[in-house]
Protein backbone atom coordinates (compact mmCIF):
# COMPACT_ATOMS: atom_id res chain seq x y z
CA UNK A 1 0.00 0.00 0.00
CA UNK A 2 1.76 3.59 -0.77
CA UNK A 3 -0.20 6.67 -0.01
CA UNK A 4 -0.89 9.59 -2.61
CA UNK A 5 -0.17 13.40 -1.81
CA UNK A 6 -1.91 15.54 -4.51
CA UNK A 7 -3.29 19.11 -4.42
CA UNK A 8 -6.02 17.71 -6.96
CA UNK A 9 -9.15 16.59 -4.96
CA UNK A 10 -9.35 13.64 -8.00
CA UNK A 11 -12.72 12.19 -7.42
CA UNK A 12 -13.64 13.98 -4.11
CA UNK A 13 -14.62 11.00 -2.69
CA UNK A 14 -12.46 10.61 0.21
CA UNK A 15 -15.24 11.60 2.96
CA UNK A 16 -17.33 8.80 1.86
CA UNK A 17 -19.54 6.97 3.50
CA UNK A 18 -21.98 9.48 4.40
CA UNK A 19 -25.45 8.39 5.49
CA UNK A 20 -27.72 9.53 2.63
CA UNK A 21 -31.12 10.85 3.19
CA UNK A 22 -33.48 12.50 1.26
CA UNK A 23 -34.58 16.25 1.62
CA UNK A 24 -38.12 17.52 1.47
CA UNK A 25 -39.48 20.65 0.48
CA UNK A 26 -43.17 22.13 -0.17
CA UNK A 27 -44.28 25.70 -1.75
CA UNK A 28 -46.47 27.02 -4.26
CA UNK A 29 -48.58 23.71 -3.95
CA UNK A 30 -45.61 21.96 -5.01
CA UNK A 31 -44.05 19.16 -3.26
CA UNK A 32 -40.67 17.56 -4.42
CA UNK A 33 -37.62 14.90 -2.63
CA UNK A 34 -34.19 15.22 -3.41
CA UNK A 35 -31.54 12.57 -2.16
CA UNK A 36 -28.25 14.56 -0.01
CA UNK A 37 -25.00 12.93 1.36
CA UNK A 38 -23.25 16.38 2.62
CA UNK A 39 -25.53 17.27 5.50
CA UNK A 40 -24.72 17.37 9.41
CA UNK A 41 -26.44 18.07 12.79
CA UNK A 42 -24.47 21.71 13.70
CA UNK A 43 -26.03 21.22 17.42
CA UNK A 44 -28.03 20.37 20.28
CA UNK A 45 -29.27 23.18 21.98
CA UNK A 46 -31.07 24.81 19.85
CA UNK A 47 -31.24 21.68 17.20
CA UNK A 48 -29.78 22.47 14.50
CA UNK A 49 -29.19 20.58 10.86
CA UNK A 50 -27.53 22.33 7.72
CA UNK A 51 -27.62 20.64 3.97
CA UNK A 52 -25.14 21.47 1.42
CA UNK A 53 -27.74 22.16 -1.39
CA UNK A 54 -26.74 23.51 -4.89
CA UNK A 55 -28.76 26.51 -6.21
CA UNK A 56 -29.86 24.79 -9.01
CA UNK A 57 -31.83 21.93 -7.18
CA UNK A 58 -35.72 22.56 -7.47
CA UNK A 59 -36.08 21.45 -3.68
CA UNK A 60 -33.80 24.84 -2.58
CA UNK A 61 -36.11 26.71 -4.72
CA UNK A 62 -38.94 25.74 -2.66
CA UNK A 63 -36.94 25.84 0.63
CA UNK A 64 -35.92 29.53 -0.36
CA UNK A 65 -40.02 29.98 -0.90
CA UNK A 66 -41.03 27.85 1.84
CA UNK A 67 -38.41 28.54 4.63
CA UNK A 68 -38.76 24.76 5.54
CA UNK A 69 -37.17 21.63 4.61
CA UNK A 70 -37.40 17.95 5.94
CA UNK A 71 -34.20 15.73 6.54
CA UNK A 72 -35.61 11.93 6.12
CA UNK A 73 -33.60 9.09 7.05
CA UNK A 74 -34.18 5.84 5.00
CA UNK A 75 -33.26 2.32 5.72
CA UNK A 76 -31.39 0.51 3.47
CA UNK A 77 -34.24 -1.45 1.96
CA UNK A 78 -35.56 1.80 0.61
CA UNK A 79 -32.68 2.71 -1.53
CA UNK A 80 -34.09 2.59 -4.59
CA UNK A 81 -36.04 5.60 -3.40
CA UNK A 82 -32.98 7.75 -3.01
CA UNK A 83 -31.79 6.86 -6.26
CA UNK A 84 -35.07 7.74 -8.09
CA UNK A 85 -35.18 11.08 -6.25
CA UNK A 86 -31.28 11.47 -6.31
CA UNK A 87 -31.77 11.34 -10.65
CA UNK A 88 -34.87 13.39 -11.49
CA UNK A 89 -35.85 16.76 -11.08
CA UNK A 90 -38.80 17.82 -9.70
CA UNK A 91 -39.42 20.57 -12.37
CA UNK A 92 -40.33 18.01 -14.93
CA UNK A 93 -42.12 15.52 -12.63
CA UNK A 94 -44.36 14.89 -9.96
CA UNK A 95 -41.49 12.52 -8.06
CA UNK A 96 -44.48 10.93 -5.07
CA UNK A 97 -46.50 10.28 -7.58
CA UNK A 98 -44.11 9.12 -10.34
CA UNK A 99 -42.27 6.74 -7.68
CA UNK A 100 -44.74 5.80 -5.81
CA UNK A 101 -43.73 7.43 -2.66
CA UNK A 102 -46.09 7.22 0.54
CA UNK A 103 -46.25 10.59 2.41
CA UNK A 104 -46.90 11.04 6.60
CA UNK A 105 -49.02 14.06 8.04
CA UNK A 106 -45.93 16.74 9.48
CA UNK A 107 -46.90 18.46 12.26
CA UNK A 108 -45.39 21.99 12.71
CA UNK A 109 -44.15 22.92 8.65
CA UNK A 110 -45.82 21.73 5.16
CA UNK A 111 -43.10 19.32 4.43
CA UNK A 112 -43.63 16.22 3.01
CA UNK A 113 -42.32 12.95 5.38
CA UNK A 114 -41.54 9.67 4.04
CA UNK A 115 -43.76 7.08 5.25
CA UNK A 116 -40.52 5.04 4.39
CA UNK A 117 -38.04 6.61 6.81
CA UNK A 118 -37.20 5.41 10.12
CA UNK A 119 -36.72 8.89 11.49
CA UNK A 120 -37.18 12.42 9.66
CA UNK A 121 -36.88 16.27 11.30
CA UNK A 122 -39.12 18.99 10.15
CA UNK A 123 -37.16 21.84 9.86
CA UNK A 124 -37.66 25.72 9.50
CA UNK A 125 -34.72 27.57 7.58
CA UNK A 126 -32.70 30.03 9.45
CA UNK A 127 -29.54 30.52 7.51
CA UNK A 128 -28.60 29.94 4.18
CA UNK A 129 -25.05 31.16 2.92
CA UNK A 130 -23.22 30.42 -0.48
CA UNK A 131 -19.95 27.95 -0.16
CA UNK A 132 -18.40 27.70 -3.36
CA UNK A 133 -20.73 26.10 -5.76
CA UNK A 134 -23.16 25.02 -3.21
CA UNK A 135 -25.37 26.49 -0.74
CA UNK A 136 -25.57 25.89 3.22
CA UNK A 137 -28.75 25.73 4.70
CA UNK A 138 -29.42 25.67 8.26
CA UNK A 139 -32.90 24.62 9.77
CA UNK A 140 -33.81 24.34 13.16
CA UNK A 141 -35.87 21.42 13.93
CA UNK A 142 -39.57 21.97 14.98
CA UNK A 143 -40.32 18.03 15.14
CA UNK A 144 -38.66 14.51 15.10
CA UNK A 145 -40.77 11.29 13.91
CA UNK A 146 -39.15 8.30 14.74
CA UNK A 147 -40.07 4.69 14.14
CA UNK A 148 -40.08 3.59 18.30
CA UNK A 149 -38.68 -0.04 17.52
CA UNK A 150 -35.35 1.28 15.29
CA UNK A 151 -34.02 2.83 18.70
CA UNK A 152 -32.41 0.34 21.92
CA UNK A 153 -33.22 1.31 25.11
CA UNK A 154 -29.57 3.24 25.44
CA UNK A 155 -31.55 5.23 22.10
CA UNK A 156 -28.74 4.76 19.65
CA UNK A 157 -30.12 3.14 16.41
CA UNK A 158 -30.94 -0.81 16.72
CA UNK A 159 -29.18 -2.31 13.64
CA UNK A 160 -30.93 -5.37 14.03
CA UNK A 161 -34.38 -3.09 13.45
CA UNK A 162 -32.93 -0.65 10.85
CA UNK A 163 -29.99 -0.47 8.53
CA UNK A 164 -29.17 3.03 7.80
CA UNK A 165 -28.23 3.84 3.75
CA UNK A 166 -24.99 4.63 3.55
CA UNK A 167 -23.37 6.34 0.32
CA UNK A 168 -20.07 6.10 -1.30
CA UNK A 169 -20.25 7.69 -4.35
CA UNK A 170 -20.67 6.10 -7.70
CA UNK A 171 -24.21 5.17 -7.21
CA UNK A 172 -22.84 2.91 -4.59
CA UNK A 173 -24.86 2.46 -1.65
CA UNK A 174 -24.68 -0.04 1.46
CA UNK A 175 -25.55 -1.11 4.93
CA UNK A 176 -23.31 -0.80 8.15
CA UNK A 177 -22.11 -4.33 9.46
CA UNK A 178 -23.11 -4.64 13.08
CA UNK A 179 -20.70 -7.81 13.45
CA UNK A 180 -17.96 -4.66 13.26
CA UNK A 181 -19.75 -2.69 15.97
CA UNK A 182 -16.89 -1.86 18.83
CA UNK A 183 -17.63 -0.16 22.12
CA UNK A 184 -14.75 1.86 22.83
CA UNK A 185 -15.24 4.29 25.87
CA UNK A 186 -13.61 7.07 25.39
CA UNK A 187 -12.75 7.70 29.21
CA UNK A 188 -11.27 4.56 29.67
CA UNK A 189 -9.43 5.15 26.16
CA UNK A 190 -8.74 8.59 27.02
CA UNK A 191 -5.65 7.33 29.29
CA UNK A 192 -3.81 5.94 27.24
CA UNK A 193 -4.11 2.73 25.22
CA UNK A 194 -1.24 1.12 26.66
CA UNK A 195 -2.11 1.86 30.31
CA UNK A 196 -3.58 -1.10 32.46
C1 LIG B 1 -26.93 9.65 -3.17
C2 LIG B 1 -27.05 11.07 -3.68
C3 LIG B 1 -26.59 12.11 -2.90
C4 LIG B 1 -26.73 13.44 -3.33
N1 LIG B 1 -26.27 14.44 -2.52
C5 LIG B 1 -26.51 15.74 -2.86
C6 LIG B 1 -26.16 16.79 -1.96
O1 LIG B 1 -25.67 16.57 -0.85
N2 LIG B 1 -26.41 18.08 -2.37
C7 LIG B 1 -26.96 18.36 -3.59
O2 LIG B 1 -27.16 19.54 -3.92
N3 LIG B 1 -27.31 17.36 -4.46
C8 LIG B 1 -27.12 16.07 -4.11
N4 LIG B 1 -27.51 15.05 -4.94
C9 LIG B 1 -28.14 15.37 -6.25
C10 LIG B 1 -29.65 15.68 -6.15
O3 LIG B 1 -30.34 14.76 -5.34
C11 LIG B 1 -30.24 15.65 -7.59
O4 LIG B 1 -29.60 16.65 -8.36
C12 LIG B 1 -31.74 15.80 -7.65
O5 LIG B 1 -32.15 15.42 -8.94
C13 LIG B 1 -32.24 17.21 -7.36
O6 LIG B 1 -33.63 17.20 -7.50
P1 LIG B 1 -34.49 18.53 -7.62
O7 LIG B 1 -33.87 19.39 -8.71
O8 LIG B 1 -35.87 18.05 -7.96
O9 LIG B 1 -34.44 19.23 -6.29
C14 LIG B 1 -27.35 13.73 -4.57
C15 LIG B 1 -27.82 12.65 -5.37
C16 LIG B 1 -27.67 11.35 -4.93
C17 LIG B 1 -28.20 10.22 -5.79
Amino acid sequence: MSKVVSKSIGAFCQHYPKVACVVTASAKGRDNAMAVAWHSVLSVSPPLYGVALSPKRFTYQLITESKEFGINFLPFESAEILASVGGSDGREVDKFSRFDIARDESVETGVPILTDAYAAYECKLVDDRGYGDHRWIVGEIVAVHWLKEALTQDEVIDLDKVKPTLYIGKELYLAPLKDSMKYLDRQVYAKGLKEG
